[in-house]
């Protein structure tokens, strides 16, 4: 289907001003499928390539500088070289990496969960969310004695826990059944039909399906029904436990049995955590429990001083409480600006998504297809005024932003309106 003509000149403005990132990705090509390893960064005609991030800033290897609105889809939530999180690394690295060992570090980062998130009596490390959320159900399956699974359309839970569209070749093979999302009656039904389900895993706000949040009563009927069914509450938290001090859990105070963490939590270093009840994580004590959990770099010296010191001394409560007050002024003043090109911002705090079309949107699949385009445009807008963002519409903020960067978004928002309204 030929694009629409603005977008199409959108494009050719793109190529003729990112040579260098064409390039380099031809070059990569050779030696990585598609040049890639990553598959969420790919889009036609070719994504930029980045060599350097300074505080909320990117450059690209054509001399641009881009205010960093994407965050490493919410994992850099301090920033690029933040002073304290460089600091704390420079440290680490002084005392030696890989010490085949036990070191002080992963307690006091565990303890500052056991703090921060009112569900954790105690913790597990992982290198990713995806591992963090494969323990999980590795975790509910052996508690219960059960095999099922109950999961949402839209849901994201890493590469092989995927739920958003049809290819699920990926996924790895639990025997998963899929609700819509706010949908309790759908959920309740599953639980009657099914005897077999041992944990239902959910997003607290679908995240990669588009910042569609819990409609109020949704997420409350979860650990009510789960409870009577016997079944445990995961709530895969990787994205929105920077939405307030103590994750989502907190604001709606709702206690999952378990919750999986990642992104941000490692102070940008690769991490995922596992925490909840003590019984459950019990199973993974050496000394006595049924489970074992191995990895290499579950405890690396990087990941837990980062995280230590981003925790302990950067997003503090208040930090975390300022942050997502200052996305959520942003996100209505962004819809202000879009009403009249029936486009929104779903999402809360710190993080958010856009969609084409003004309607309410309860779960994926109420997102129109027909205007994506519109979206794809926004993005590439956004590139000209200097701004990066994921093309299918995140935002995440980042702790080094200032009310400049943000008002840019806004100007540019409104550039945008002015520009592309009655086409
Ligand atoms: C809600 C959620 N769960 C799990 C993951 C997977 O985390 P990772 O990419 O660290 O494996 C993500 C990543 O985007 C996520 O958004």
């Amino acid at each position: 289907m030929p694009r629409m003509p603005e977008l199409e000149r959108c494009i050719q403005r793109y190529i003729q001003a990112n040579p260098n990132s064409a390039h380099q990705l031809g070059a990569a090509a050779r030696v990585m499928p598609g040049g890639n390893t990553r598959s969420v960064l790919f889009y036609e005609p070719f994504p930029l390539v980045m060599t350097a991030g300074n505080g909320c800033f990117l450059d690209d290897m054509d001399g641009h500088r881009y205010v960093d609105l994407l965050a490493e889809y919410t994992a850099s939530l301090y920033g690029h070289s933040h002073p304290v999180i460089t600091h704390a690394l420079a440290r680490a690295m002084e005392n030696g990496l890989n010490l085949s060992a036990h070191t002080p570090l992963e307690a006091r980062l565990a303890a500052l969960m056991v703090q921060r998130f009112g569900c954790i009596e105690q913790v597990r490390f992982t290198n990713s969310g995806t591992e963090a959320n494969l323990l999980a159900l590795a975790a509910a399956k052996a508690y219960t004695g059960r095999n099922a699974v109950i999961a949402f359309n839209g849901g994201y839970h890493g590469g092989v826990l995927s739920f958003g569209g049809a290819n699920t070749s990926m996924n790895v093979p639990h025997r998963v059944h899929l609700a819509d999302y706010n949908d309790l009656d759908g959920v309740e039904r599953l639980l009657r039909e099914q005897v077999d389900i041992a944990a239902i895993l959910v997003e607290p706000m679908l995240g990669a399906g588009g910042c569609i949040c819990a409609e109020p009563g949704f997420l409350e009927g979860l650990r009510e029904r789960s409870q009577a069914h016997g079944t445990l509450l995961i709530f895969d938290e990787v994205m929105t436990s920077r939405l307030a001090p103590g994750g989502l859990q907190e604001k709606l105070g709702i206690t999952p049995d378990l919750i999986t963490l990642g992104k941000y939590i490692g102070g940008g270093m690769p991490c995922g955590a596992l925490g909840g009840r003590r019984d459950i994580m019990g199973q993974f004590d050496p000394r006595h429990g049924s489970l074992s959990h191995a990895g290499t770099f579950n405890n690396n010296v990087l990941t837990m001083a980062a995280g230590i010191a981003g925790l302990e001394q950067v997003y503090t409560r208040d930090e975390a409480l300022k942050l997502n007050a200052r996305g959520d002024r942003l996100r209505e003043q962004l819809n202000e600006v879009l009403a009249p090109m029936a486009m929104q911002y779903t999402g809360q705090g710190s993080v958010m998504n856009l969609h084409p079309t003004g309607l309410p949107i309860r779960r994926p699949s109420d997102i129109p297809t027909d205007r994506k385009e519109l979206r794809d445009l926004f993005f590439f807008h956004l590139l000209e005024w200097g701004i990066y963002s994921a093309r299918r519409g995140l935002l995440a903020l980042s702790l080094p932003l200032t009310e400049h960067e943000l008002h840019r978004l806004v100007t540019a928002t409104q550039a945008f309106v002015e520009r592309y309204a009655g086409n």
